[in-house]
């Protein structure tokens, strides 16, 4: 089976190529290395190119044979998509339509999206379901959410088949350590907490401490990279069996607060590292938390690394890896 993985090269898309790899699918990256990496691309070919170049993807197409497209190439920083909302539309919605068209005009019919739990907002009840209307409060969110509209229209229209998976709080690296996060700006909670252990950052600041939760920080549903390319794995069985489009969430059903996070990465890394209390940061959610029934039922979905110190522990051998070998790179 020959898949395409747009941002390949980058955190997520690196480990779902790893995986593909492993398993032997036939693989083809593409990807601008705007944040992605050449070395983090472990198996396949690699085409370095932009998503807004329509006539190279119309080339690729025509030259490579897709059974499916693995579409993970976005912006994701949810402040950044607030200043920079058409930087947001344009590569997270403008370049995903395109590369929607490219695959109805090649008859290439499974397309698996990363969608997001920023399509929720700030939802009424903390644990949501995929029939939790989607209200999504900032460009990030509200680009992702529209690429699951056009796919659903296009559905209707064409024989393309698709599956959304709404990811909540992705963490965590390769078990190994071959591939990891690698932005330079890190603005991910573990991520940030790790650098302050390393001693990379003098401080992590902690975004509020006055929401309605137990601890009066935010609660998120973090969730192990690998569990999350384990659904991808399924989701593109479920297609190839010929089965139609699903919107699926991606989380472990419980939550940790920021207080909880921190308190383990100092256990995990044997660092007491600097910690500030600073005002909210617009646009958090208090609590998000999935309900992922859904895709257990349906796909048979099975996580393995539901544990916060697992989590936790593979991110930091990462952290200490990238940092050994000099700077993250962008
Ligand atoms: N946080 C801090 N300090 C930091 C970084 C984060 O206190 O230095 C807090 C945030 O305020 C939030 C929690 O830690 O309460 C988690 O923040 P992250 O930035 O790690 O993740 P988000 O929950 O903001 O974002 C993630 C994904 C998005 C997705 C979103 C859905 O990165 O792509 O979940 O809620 F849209």
């Amino acid at each position: 089976m020959k898949v395409l993985v747009t941002g390949g090269a980058g955190y997520i898309g690196s480990h779902m190529v790893r995986t593909l790899g492993e398993k032997g699918y036939d693989i083809v990256v593409y990807d601008n290395l705007s944040t992605g990496h050449k070395d983090s691309v472990l198996y396949g070919k690699l085409v370095i190119a932009d998503l807004a170049d329509a006539d190279r993807l119309d080339r690729l197409f025509r030259t490579e044979n897709f059974d499916a497209v693995i579409h993970f190439a976005a912006h994701i920083v949810v402040d950044e998509s607030v200043r920079e909302p058409i930087k947001y539309y344009r590569n997270n919605f403008v370049n995903a339509l395109n590369l929607i068209e490219i695959c109805v005009k090649n008859n290439v019919n499974k397309f698996i999206f990363s969608s997001t739990a920023a399509v929720y907002g700030i939802p009424e009840k903390v644990t949501v379901t995929e029939d939790t209307p989607a209200r999504p409060i900032n460009p990030y969110g509200a680009s992702k959410f529209m690429v699951e509209q056009v796919l659903k229209d296009i559905s209707l229209s064409s024989d393309l088949r698709y599956v959304a998976l709404r990811y909540f709080n992705v963490a965590g690296a390769d078990p190994l350590s071959r591939i990891g996060q690698k932005y330079r700006e890190a603005t991910h909670l573990i991520t940030v907490s790790l650098r302050a252990a390393l001693g990379k950052r003098e401080h992590l600041d902690i975004f509020g401490t006055d929401y309605d939760t137990p601890d009066g920080t935010c609660i998120r549903d973090y969730i192990h990279v690998d569990d999350l390319i384990d659904a991808h794995i399924l989701a593109l069985d479920y297609l190839s069996e010929g089965n139609g489009s699903r919107v699926f969430n991606c989380g472990y059903g419980h939550g940790y607060s920021v207080r909880e996070v921190v308190d383990k990465v100092k256990k995990v890394t044997g660092v007491d590292f600097k910690v500030r209390e600073t005002g909210r940061r617009e646009g958090d959610p208090p609590s998000l938390i999935a309900d992922s029934s859904r895709i257990k039922k349906e796909l048979g979905w099975k996580p393995s690394h539901d544990d916060l110190e697992y989590i936790i522990k593979t991110a930091w051998e990462w952290e200490k890896k990238l940092h050994q070998a000099g700077k993250p790179a962008s």
